[in-house]
């Protein structure tokens, strides 16, 4: 029975499998700062440094090149593959444990109760950034494998193959190339990805759709140099006034997109699918109140919340850096001013065509006196992934198991841009069995682990790796 024995020892090994947890999250490795590629290797080498001591083989970093940032961070590699065969002969199964070990930057710092590389426990939560997304989740996969190791001398019940990316934060890039020049390296039955959420407190989650995503940069340069706005203003174009132009344009006052031939082709999700979103538990006032906390919701008419996150495409605008910004006036016109803006893209759309067109329509805007250069920063494809295989009946069953309840189909608004390789390269089912909540606080500050759910997460995982073993 060592489903029972690595759940015992799970169990009674969790406090420190929190405080190992704390450590990697003191590691600042936040992969779009240069000034971090350090911290950002030594998150991989601590992440590596567990898998060999719980017992992974062949476990090294492997380097990437990238060319969106100066340098490439290490994926980290592990595999056990001496998995019995199933009872009735056949090869046992292998399972590709995903997850990433980057995070996003942690301003605005003033706002964290806690410091945002100290991670701290209060009510019941960890407190850091990374705690869900995704060092937690990437940790309860090392504690599943950990356990299942204990419990049964040091034997696996399924094969596992262990990648570990540093860079999914900033678009993925390596381990993309890797994937594609490498799969064989990466040969497996089923990948596992724990990096979604829960869709509510206590209710199990399988994530059968992801958005894919395009960020740009759209720089606008006027003048030669910056100028006194008393002595030129009138006369020399403004860049921020002209980029706010340009992204006034990007969508109407009722949400819809106005870059032509964005929707083409943007499938509509099954009346299965939206039947089943509409029995969820969402309470869109609730939503608003407590986890947007504005005082009205936005977006495209005639659409629900969920079919807006998750089956709309959108765009968004992160920051205008440029200009004055500190305290205080400054009066001067900026030479040049830049907005990050990104798009979601929902199945059938291509990051490379939605990109031509809304660098196109981008280019057709272009206000008097202005050079505009619209950039690619990085990538993803949309995804929407199959539930009729075994290894969905495996999880559900496994969650069943810990949670008591029937799991929910959802798909994500967010992007985990590999997700897609790994359907479309390695031509294997990918499983998203998600823990983090609705207001983990993922990206923003106070981000959070409910610990009852890195502790439920590691037993599923447990009960999912036994299953697809069975
Ligand atoms: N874990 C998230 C993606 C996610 C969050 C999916 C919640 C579903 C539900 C991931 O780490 C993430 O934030 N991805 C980025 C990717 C981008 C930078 C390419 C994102 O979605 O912004
Ligand atoms: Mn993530
Ligand atoms: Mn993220």
């Amino acid at each position: 029975m060592s489903i029972v024995a690595a759940v015992e020892f799970a169990e009674k090994n969790k406090a420190r499998f929190v405080e190992e947890l704390k450590a990697l999250l003191r590691i600042p490795s936040i992969s779009t700062d240069p000034e971090r590629v350090g911290d950002v290797r030594r998150a991989a080498e601590f992440v590596a440094a567990e898998l060999t001591r719980i017992g992974m083989e062949n476990v090294r970093l492997i380097e990437t090149t990238s060319a969106s940032h100066a340098n490439g961070h290490p994926l980290v590699y592990a595999d056990w593959l001496h998995a019995a065969p199933k009872a009735d002969g056949a090869a046992a199964a292998t399972v590709l444990c995903y997850g990433h070990y980057d995070v996003q930057p942690a301003e605005p710092l003033d706002e964290w109760k806690s410091p945002p590389f100290e991670p701290t426990e209060r009510d019941g939560n960890i407190y850091a950034r990374g705690a869900v997304d995704d060092k937690g989740q990437m940790w309860m996969h090392v504690k599943a494998l950990e356990s299942l190791f204990a419990a049964d001398g040091g034997r696996l019940p399924v094969n596992v193959r262990v990648i570990v990316e540093g860079e999914e934060e900033v678009g993925g890039e390596g381990i993309a190339a890797f994937v594609r020049e490498h799969g064989d390296v990466l040969k497996a039955d089923v990948a596992l990805v724990s990096d979604t959420e829960m869709f509510a407190a206590d209710l199990p989650t399988l994530c059968v759709g992801l958005r894919g995503m395009i960020y740009t940069e759209i720089e606008a340069r006027g003048a030669r140099t910056d100028l006194h706005s008393g002595m030129y203003g009138g006369a020399a174009p403004n860049p921020f006034v002209a980029l706010a132009q340009v992204i006034a344009k990007l969508k109407d006052v009722d949400g819809k997109i106005l870059i032509p031939g964005f929707y083409d082709k943007v499938a509509t999700p099954t009346d299965a699918e939206l039947k089943a979103w509409k029995a969820l538990p969402f309470d869109e006032e609730h939503y608003r109140e407590t986890e947007v906390g504005s005082v009205a919701l936005t977006g495209e008419a005639g659409y629900s919340v969920l079919e807006r996150t998750w089956a709309r495409p959108t765009v968004d605008v992160h920051g205008m850096p440029g200009g004055f910004i500190g305290a205080g006036a400054k009066t001067v016109i900026p030479a040049k001013a830049v907005a990050k803006v990104s798009m979601r893209l929902v199945p059938d759309m291509t990051p490379a065509e939605s990109f031509a067109q809304y660098k196109a329509y981008v280019e057709s805007l272009t206000p008097k006196g202005i050079v505009l250069e619209v950039r690619m920063i990085h990538s993803g494809d949309p995804i929407v992934v199959s539930t009729d295989n075994p290894y969905v009946k495996a999880a559900t069953d496994a969650m069943h198991e810990v949670f008591g309840k029937e799991t929910v189909f959802v798909r994500g608004g967010g992007s985990i841009p590999i997700v897609g390789d790994f359907v479309r390269e390695l031509k294997i089912p990918t499983v998203m069995m998600g823990f983090g909540l609705p207001d983990d606080n993922l990206h923003a500050p106070n981000e959070k682990f409910h610990l009852a759910n890195f502790y439920r997460g590691i037993e599923s995982i447990v009960r999912f790796l036994s299953g697809v073993g069975a």
